[in-house]
């Protein structure tokens, strides 16, 4: 009897994530070593319910490594939020006959992923996501770069603010977690990081800070905004209008989604993207791909997106103790 060939579908859905080109070429090439079939999935959820499908070989995943964005385009797709949306998106699947699909994503691209294999789906979570706000892995694929990306843009501004011996305020993305901000702060030498985990912002505190900083000696100033704060530009005017103090709010947004990814986004991209084939070869169904104490593993899919992992507050107290 002829052995069953194994198919699985691929995509990347959400917010791209520079190192999801390495995670889509590590599945196609883990998956074609095996023997298995690839099928790429164009415009993440969008593609699977319209079929916008295409066999992959590992020729197709040439030159990729190094580039930002997604070869395989993405999207956020409302219809994965309707019933009706969802049981298109599982008669594709079924038509196709694939035997599991793998997603490239953040939170809500694999809360999709849950809401299928309740249809009797098989998925694998792949995490993609600049924000690292998925609490059951220490890694996203993406976070990374785009730390470096927020770096080096601070490092820019630190030049000029220095220069004028202004107040900068700086906005980086991160939508609902602090850790972008966190990371940029700390590795930008900001005097203070505003995250939505410490809850709401106190105006007057800041400035008293900038007040302080500058009768001891502090010829400018610097500070992190998570996106998920917000209210940069409202913070510079109010800064400015209190202190006397020249203010500037610079909001860098999908600056740091883009751009060639660092060797940790490709390192995680490319091991991730390995493991997630692996488990599928090994008959796991409904897992996301994680990495915990220095590990790669995974998880069931379900209690992953349902894990939540404590603020650790202790990075933001080192921010404040380095900026004396
Ligand atoms: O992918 C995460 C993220 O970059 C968040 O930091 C940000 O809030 C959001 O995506 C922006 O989404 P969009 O590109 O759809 O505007």
């Amino acid at each position: 009897m002829a052995v069953k060939v194994k198919k699985i579908g691929l995509l990347t859905s959400g917010g791209d994530a520079p190192g999801m080109n390495a995670a889509i070429r590590s599945v196609v090439r883990t998956a074609v070593y095996h023997g298995v079939k690839v099928f790429g999935i164009q415009r993440g959820y969008e593609g699977l319910i319209d079929g916008e499908i295409e066999e992959m070989n590992a020729r197709s995943v040439t030159d990729i490594i190094h580039r930002g964005g997604t070869i395989l385009k993405t999207a956020r797709c409302p219809a994965m939020m309707t019933a009706e949306g969802r049981e298109k998106a599982a008669a594709v699947y079924d038509a196709l006959k694939l035997d599991a699909l793998m997603v490239i994503g953040g939170n809500g691209s694999l809360s999709g992923a849950l809401e299928l294999s309740k249809l009797g789906l098989n998925c694998i979570g792949i995490p993609g996501t600049i924000d690292l706000d998925l609490d059951c892995t220490e890694y996203t694929i993406g976070f990374d770069t785009a730390v470096n990306t927020g770096m080096k843009a601070i490092n820019k501004i630190r030049d000029t603010s220095s220069s004028h011996e202004r107040c900068s305020v700086v906005e980086v993305m991160g939508r609902h977690a602090g850790f972008i901000a966190l990371w940029c702060g700390i590795s930008g030498g900001a005097e203070e990081v505003l995250v939505p985990e410490s809850g709401e912002v106190n105006r007057d505190a800041i400035i008293q800070l900038i007040m302080e900083n500058r009768t001891k000696g502090k010829s400018h100033n610097m500070i992190v905004v998570a996106e998920g704060v917000g209210g940069s530009v409202q913070l510079a005017k109010d800064i400015e209008k209190i202190t006397g103090i020249e203010t500037r709010a610079t909001i860098l947004g999908h600056l740091q989604r883009g751009g060639s990814p660092t060797a940790v986004d490709r390192y995680h991209a490319s091991v991730m993207g390995h493991e997630a084939v692996r488990v599928f070869l090994e008959g796991a169904q409904n897992r996301i791909i994680v990495y915990r104490d220095g590990k790669h593993t995974h998880v069931d899919l379900e209690e992953g997106l349902n894990y939540r992992r404590e603020y650790d507050s202790s990075i933001y107290d080192i921010t404040k103790i380095l900026a004396i």
